[in-house]
């Protein structure tokens, strides 16, 4: 090892490797990352991330290899290590009986911050994690997602030289994600070097480089830029209505790996010019209107899909076990009318009403606290109304909750599995639980090992699966005995994409037996790909139709601008602007939003009112841009 390069990276690790019995977890793995940057880790579930950051940070020996981290050696000086970082676990602990306020600060306290730096950070932190208002609430109580912003925060609230995150940001609002992001950059600026693992490509595209892991290890590494042209073949857009159907003919019958993105399916293909009318004509010729398709400039979701579905085996699937809805036909399955729930003063869902037709995927969306995980524990009768009332399948949730229990499957946001149990162990007692026996058991369980992808797993401790494999694993115990509605409750959370794609092929396919889902997620393209959509801010529904509809409904205009770095300053000149609603920054471009005008916004609009831009075009709404509006502008009332 050149000890002489090693004052240049925060992170430099050799031949590192990990072994948990027979399974490698971590293959001779090489990293180096330089100082001050940040430095993404991506890749599919169990493709050993949280292993190497769990080394990085000497909670785990390696089986070999040597680790340097902020110049200590991880194994012979452990102290020093753990003074040199912060870490944010994926499985982080709070103190469950302290409010927001006193984990914060205990953790401050553990850490030695000093009382000033300690004042300002936390008031940032409350800012960015929008839990100011619920500084005294006690961390028992939070949503899901706020538990796991207090974890950031209290993970954040000391400076380390070296901060690690594994997937900091599952199961948080994409509100909160911006904010989060600009503090990341804040700390950048600071001189403090940040390595993270995400499943949410969007925030890969942030990284300044990414690694790319399978199996252990390091298949690619670079800027994102640099990877997109690594990708081989071109990356190819389809437009259509009738997006789920598409996309599985396009897998099962013209053998095309796709994905979706958004409202368009996305492709890989070898000759574009050719094989777009071909895809084209065997789409039209099953009845799939084409709207339109091209060619478009890969994102880093096609890099992590196009790099990992090139060395992926194909398995060989098994039969669909098909659905026999039980009775129910036509109708609204569930039904919501007036539905209040209060913890002592504070209003968690606040007079609600919406209807869902059987079949239909409804997707509820909204922010970290929004009430959705409330709304879905009360309709599985997990939790009582304050007032309102509430039928599902046909069934009032007080008045028949046994016919409600009977016919509705559960798949909670926090893992619902027994994580001492084997997964086969898991199927066994879900499939009693549910009354099945003998071969009928045998024949779903054999049905749920396979989709979730668990061939070969069924010995493994449910604890010890990676984030994506618990998740399916668990969306097959809630559907093993067959239920009419289901309830999945942010189902993909850490998932990756080529995993949430078959999750929400399944989704799908329960959909055309007749299965009703309500769905939570924080997933933009998800939430593009539910039948209707609901979102939820503050207790309140604020917005229910098709994504469609939701785009169409607002009375804004949007535009894409970009202006020369930084970006940052550019963002709030925009923001100053009387016209300007709001500014959001993607990447390097700035959204802004703006009261619906007769003429179009133009260039030299904008450079007379002294701001420097570079480009500016309308644009569609996205479902993110659809769900901040109506965050934001529901805020400010
Ligand atoms: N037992 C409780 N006591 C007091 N407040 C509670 C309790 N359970 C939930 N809350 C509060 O109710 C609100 C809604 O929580 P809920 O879990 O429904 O949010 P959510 O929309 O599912 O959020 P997330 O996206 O983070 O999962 C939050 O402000 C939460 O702190
Ligand atoms: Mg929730």
């Amino acid at each position: 090892m050149e000890l002489t390069g090693l004052k240049d990276y925060a992170v430099l690790v050799e031949s590192l490797t990990k072994k948990f019995g027979r399974v490698t977890a971590v293959d001779d793995l090489n990293l180096k990352v330089k100082r001050g940057e940040i430095f993404g880790l991506l890749g599919s579930d169990g493709a050993g991330k949280t292993t190497t950051l769990q080394m990085l940070c000497g909670i785990l020996a390696p089986s070999s290899g040597l680790m340097f981290v902020d110049n200590f050696n991880v194994e012979v000086e452990p102290d020093g290590v753990r003074s040199a970082i912060g870490y944010m676990s994926q499985d982080f602990t709070l103190y469950l009986d302290m409010t927001v306020e006193e984990n914060i600060d205990f953790m401050a306290d553990l850490r030695g911050v000093p009382e000033a730096d300690r004042q300002r950070q936390k008031e940032r932190l409350l800012l960015f994690s929008r839990m100011e208002p619920f500084r005294h609430r006690r961390a028992a109580e939070l949503s899901g997602g706020m538990k796991k912003k207090l974890a950031l925060s209290c993970a954040l609230i000391h400076l380390p030289s070296v901060l690690i995150l594994d997937e900091p940001t599952t199961a948080v609002d994409p509100l909160s994600r911006t904010e989060l992001w600009k503090i990341l950059y804040e700390f950048i600026d600071q001189g403090i070097t940040v390595i993270i693992s995400t499943p949410y490509m969007d925030e890969a595209e942030r990284c300044h480089r990414v690694a790319l892991m399978q199996e252990g290890k390091v298949i690619a590494c670079d800027t994102p830029a640099n990877l997109k042209k690594q990708i081989k073949r071109k990356v190819c857009t389809i437009k259509t209505d009738m997006i789920n159907r598409a996309c599985r003919v396009l897998r099962d019958e013209l053998s095309t790996p796709v994905q979706i993105y958004g409202d368009c399916i996305r492709l890989f293909l070898d000759t574009p010019e050719k094989d777009l009318a071909i895809i084209e004509a065997g789409l039209i010729a099953r009845g799939i209107m084409v709207e339109d398709y091209f060619e478009t400039t890969p994102t880093m979701d096609d890099v992590f899909v196009s790099l990992l579905q090139e060395q992926d085996k194909q398995r060989p699937k098994k039969d669909w076990v098909p659905f026999a809805c039980p009775g129910e036909s036509g109708g609204s399955s569930i039904a919501v009318f007036s539905l209040i729930k209060k913890f002592g003063n504070f209003t968690a869902v606040n007079d609600v009403n919406f209807e869902v037709a059987r079949g239909t995927v409804f997707g509820l969306l909204g922010p970290n606290g929004a009430g959705k995980t409330t709304v879905i524990k009360i309709l599985c009768g997990l939790t009582p109304p304050t007032s309102g009332r509430a039928e599902v399948g046909g069934f009032d949730i007080a008045t028949n909750p046994r016919q409600v229990k009977k016919s509705i499957g559960y798949m909670s946001q926090l893992f619902s599995l027994y994580p001492d149990l084997t997964v086969g162990q898991n199927l066994d007692f879900y499939g009693s639980v549910y009354g099945l026996g003998g071969k009928e058991k045998r024949k779903k369980k054999d049905w749920v090992v396979d989709f979730a992808g668990l061939q070969g797993k069924e010995k493994y401790l449910t604890s010890e699966l990676a984030g994506g494999w618990k998740q399916k694993l668990a969306l097959g115990c809630a559907i093993m005995h067959q239920p009419a509605v289901l309830f999945l409750d942010e189902p993909t959370s850490g998932v990756d994409p080529i995993a949430r794609l078959e999750f929400w092929d399944i989704i799908y396919r329960l959909s055309e037996e007749g299965i009703t889902t309500i769905v939570t997620t924080h997933f933009m393209d998800e939430a593009e790909r539910c039948n209707i959509i609901g979102l939820m801010n503050g207790g309140n529904l604020v917005a229910l139709g098709t994504p469609h509809q939701l785009k169409q409904d607002l009375a804004v205009d949007f535009y894409e601008i970009e202006a020369p770095p930084p970006v940052l300053e550019s963002s709030r000149r925009l923001a100053e602007l009387a016209f300007v609603r709001q500014t959001t920054l993607f990447g390097d471009k700035i959204h802004i939003l703006t009261d619906k005008q007769d003429n179009e916004l133009s260039l030299e609009h904008l450079l007379a009112a002294g701001i420097m831009v570079e480009k500016i075009n309308r644009i569609q709404p996205s479902m993110e841009d659809v769900f901040i509006y109506h965050v934001l502008d529901d805020r400010e009332q």
